[in-house]
This record gives structure tokens, sequence and C-alpha cells, in this order.
């Protein structure tokens, strides 16, 4: 099985990008059905979400339109710091508008809960979020996420954008921590 180094540790190869392209394909069918006629704005959180927003958007056809946050709560480390700041925040009048997040995963789901609470003060119609992965070992937020590509096991997982201390978002597939004996 392919396994690639970034840092100090190694990663096993978990998804294949052929994978991953057929999973954001299927994600956008059922986007395409929920949202007709709605104008979602995508919401991609950064840094994380920017590759599967850029190949999910060019799959949805409801005219999306396309803005950014940034929100930070893993710092340098492996684990969540349960503290999320907003780092970027939104400069547009989001009133009444349907805004569909974007995140690479949810894990506690703390970050989605912060930025649904976020969304929902400045009036927006509905907030739902598309995430490609799902640790729903680790989740104990109040929002279940609405559209998962993938529920996985808690292991630190690293590639297409998701990162270890700032490496790794560049890998065309998602890889997996080989645990040290
Ligand atoms: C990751 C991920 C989510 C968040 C999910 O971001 O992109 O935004 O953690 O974790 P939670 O469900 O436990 O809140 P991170 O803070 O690592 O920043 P990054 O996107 O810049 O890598």
């Amino acid at each position: 099985m392919k396994t690639v180094r970034v840092r100090d540790k190694d990663f096993r190869l978990f998804l294949t990008p052929q994978q991953i392209e057929g999973r954001v394909q299927e994600l956008a069918d059922t986007l395409n059905q929920e949202y007709a006629g709605k104008r979602p704005i995508l919401l991609p959180i950064l840094n994380g979400a920017f590759l599967f927003a850029a190949d999910l958007i060019r799959r949805l056809k409801v005219q999306p339109e396309l803005q950014f946050i940034r929100v930070s709560s893993y710092g340098q480390s492996m684990q969540s710091s349960g503290k999320v700041e907003l780092l970027v925040g939104l400069d547009i009048d989001i009133e009444g508008r349907h805004i569909l997040i974007v995140e690479d995963i949810v894990d506690t789901g703390l970050t989605y809960d912060y930025v649904k609470d976020y969304l929902l003060k400045k009036n927006a119609a509905s907030v739902e979020i598309v995430s490609l992965l799902f640790k729903e070992a680790n989740f104990k937020g109040q929002n279940r996420p609405s559209f998962v590509g993938y529920t996985i096991p808690p292991a630190f997982v690293v590639g297409y954008g998701l990162d270890y201390a700032q490496s790794g978002r560049e890998l065309d597939g998602i890889y997996t921590v080989v645990e040290e004996k």
C-alpha cells in the first residue's frame, strides 16, 4: 500500500484521488437537487476546504456564489484545541440567503457550531454544511453535518487540502497516519 512521509510521520493511502472524485460527483448530484433554484452561497472555510471546494463548485449547476471565511482551531497540533477563532469574516450581506458551508472535515463539530451561529446571527435563510470527511466518533457538536462524503475513524488524516502542521495539503489522495509501535 502506498505510503508518504509528511514531516516526521508516515501516512498510508486511505482514499485514492479516483475515489474522492467519484464521491465529490455524488455529493454534487445531491446538492444540485437540494439547492435547485436557490442560488446558494458556497462558503468554504479556509484553509483546508480549498481543494474540495474547487472540485465541488465545478460540478454544481445551481449558480452558486462563492465567499470564503477563515477560522482556526487546530494550530500546529494534531488535535482540535476546542477553541474556534474567526480570522477572516464575511464582508457581504447574507440576509435571506441560503448558505452552504464547505469543509474538508468535521471532527468535534465545534467549528461548524461556531460558524453556523455566526451566520444565523447575520440572518441567513438557511445554513447547512457539506463536509468531505466526518469523524463521527469525535463529534460533540450541536449540529450534525448535513451532507457528508465519508464517515471515517478518528485517526489523523492528511492530503487533499488537509494538513499536518501546514504540510501535506498538496497530496491528491487522503492518507492516514501510521501509528508508531
Ligand atoms: C480543520 C478543518 C475544520 C476544523 C474541523 O481546520 O478544516 O475547519 O478543523 O474541526 P472541528 O470539527 O473539531 O472543529 P483547522 O483548524 O485545522 O484549520 P485549516 O483548515 O487551516 O487546516
